[in-house]
């Protein structure tokens, strides 16, 4: 889909997040000629700074964060004459008016602010920019998590932006929507006969969604500690990804028909009980420091691992359990979704009990594909024994050009251009999502009980298995 050129201005373009990935992003666009010409990216930071200083940071993030074959000296050149730099005080008065007169030059340029800053900051240059001016009606808004810290902190966030911005200008970032098996489920689901006739109860017999990560939470101690794996990853990405396994099919491939539909789904949830969550904190090892050493927090409570056993209360789902498992410091990084059959109804082969049955494993990382487990005769002489095996397709190579797939920021940040919402959260699904979290937020609280420790490398704390094995079901094995 062709773009219109566009001024893109991000709020903490100096940060962390605009160096390592919405520039490089943005970048990597324009190499496929997503950045018609006219279109500008207008950094706004607190920096006193020349458009030259600011290219030259640019140009360092570039060299740093793209991959060094798509360096190549000519794009980058163009790259940065697109960029410019307006030095702005968020919560003052400096640097508004050299911003509106810079986006005035460009009338026709489609508008989107990226606020790339703190959450405090989301509110007063949301106003500030509705304000001065600067925002129009068709101007688009992007914010990122955190968005809240709990019901009330999220219904505040939204009420502010809402005061000066439609929901139809607000993006929300869930950079798990964007990235590519998250919206191949939705192909995968929706656009074959295969598979939705069994999705449901019926057939399934549990479902698996694990984000795991092998890294731990040194040098984001002071963020995380205050977060913990629920808030940091549950409560948006997790959430998403079971919405998105879940729902019902939408009537249309539009925003709102999506949307509604992960809405019912949140709302369907059963409340957590705290004998279906499981929490844990990693030991020192390997070398390295505990989750304790990490946060410089010997007292804290804050988990860097949860488990939980989820229940959807509808017509599709009763009676089948999702587990949902994430935390830092596990054996490797794995994010996969895996949808588990029921074995058939009668057997003909007395081995069939002893198989682990018909899955279907979506995998988001690493080698994003999808597999399908399916039992198979051993071939050879040996008789009628079953083997499973995997009926295998992995993306990279078969798909992306050159094996390469947008990265999703890649892909989310050109949504907002062209103005396509379906991969953004509503303000209601945040909502509601923390509306499911906050309870049992709350009774870890109050409980005063600490996260289990479990070692670096394992697939988290022992306590973790009583959550399926109490069902009769296994974890699978976290491994890349
Ligand atoms: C972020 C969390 O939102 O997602 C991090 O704050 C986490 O704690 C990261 O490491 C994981 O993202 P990805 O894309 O590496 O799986």
């Amino acid at each position: 889909i062709p773009v219109h050129p566009f001024d893109l201005v991000i709020f903490g373009a100096t940060g962390d997040l605009s160096h390592r990935k919405i520039l490089p992003s943005l970048y990597r666009r324009m190499l496929v000629g997503q950045m018609p010409a006219g279109s500008r990216l207008i950094g706004a930071a607190r920096s006193k700074m020349t458009r030259a200083e600011f290219r030259k940071t640019v140009r360092e993030a570039l060299g740093e964060f793209v991959e060094a074959k798509h360096q190549k000296p000519e794009a980058i050149e163009e790259f940065l004459n697109a960029i410019d730099y307006v030095a702005i005080d968020a919560t003052g008065d400096a640097g508004w008016g050299a911003l509106a007169k810079k986006l005035d030059e460009k009338p026709d340029n489609i508008r989107a602010f990226y606020l790339s800053v703190a959450p405090a900051l989301f509110a007063p240059i949301a106003a500030r920019l509705a304000q001065t001016g600067i925002a129009t009606p068709e101007s688009r808004i992007v914010v990122e998590k955190p968005l809240g810290h709990d019901l009330a902190s999220a219904k505040t966030l939204n009420a502010e932006l809402r005061k000066h911005f439609h929901e139809s200008q607000i993006y929300r970032i869930d950079h798990y929507l964007g990235k590519e098996t998250v919206q191949n489920l939705m192909a995968i689901r929706f656009a074959n006969a295969l598979f939705e006739p069994l999705w449901n109860s019926h057939y399934v017999e549990q479902v698996q969604i694990t984000v795991a990560e092998s890294i731990g939470v040194a040098g984001r101690g002071a963020y995380y500690d205050k977060s913990g794996a629920m808030r940091d990853m549950v409560q948006n990405h997790m959430m998403q990804l079971l919405c998105l396994t879940a729902m019902e099919p939408p009537s249309k491939f539009d925003p709102d028909a999506v949307r509604d539909e992960k809405l019912k789904v949140i709302r369907a949830l059963d409340p957590l009980k705290v004998s279906d969550t499981v929490r844990g904190q990693y030991r020192a090892g390997g070398g390295d420091g505990s989750y304790l050493d990490h946060v410089g927090n010997p007292a804290s409570r804050t988990e860097s691992f949860v488990g939980l056993r989820v229940h959807i209360a509808n017509w599709r789902w009763s009676g089948t359990p999702f587990y949902l498992r994430t935390g830092k410091k596990l054996t490797a990084r794995v994010s996969e979704i895996c949808v588990v059959f029921k074995h058939p109804p009668h057997t003909i082969f007395p081995q069939v009990d002893t198989l682990r049955g018909n899955a279907l494993i979506i995998r988001l990382q690493p080698n994003e594909g999808i597999t399908l487990r399916v039992a198979i005769k051993d071939p050879g002489p040996g008789g009628m024994r079953l083997v499973e095996v995997p009926l295998d397709m992995t993306f990279a190579g078969t798909l992306g050009p050159d094996g390469d797939l947008p990265e999703a920021y890649e892909r989310l940040i050109m949504d907002v251009i062209r103005g396509n919402q379906t991969l953004f959260m509503r303000g209601d699904e945040v909502e509601a999502a923390w509306e499911w979290a906050d309870p049992i937020l709350t009774a870890w609280e109050e409980s005063g009980s600490r996260p289990m420790p479990y070692d670096p490398g394992s697939a988290g704390p022992i306590d973790v298995y009583k959550l399926t094995g109490s069902d009769g079901h296994l974890w699978r094995e976290i491994a890349a």
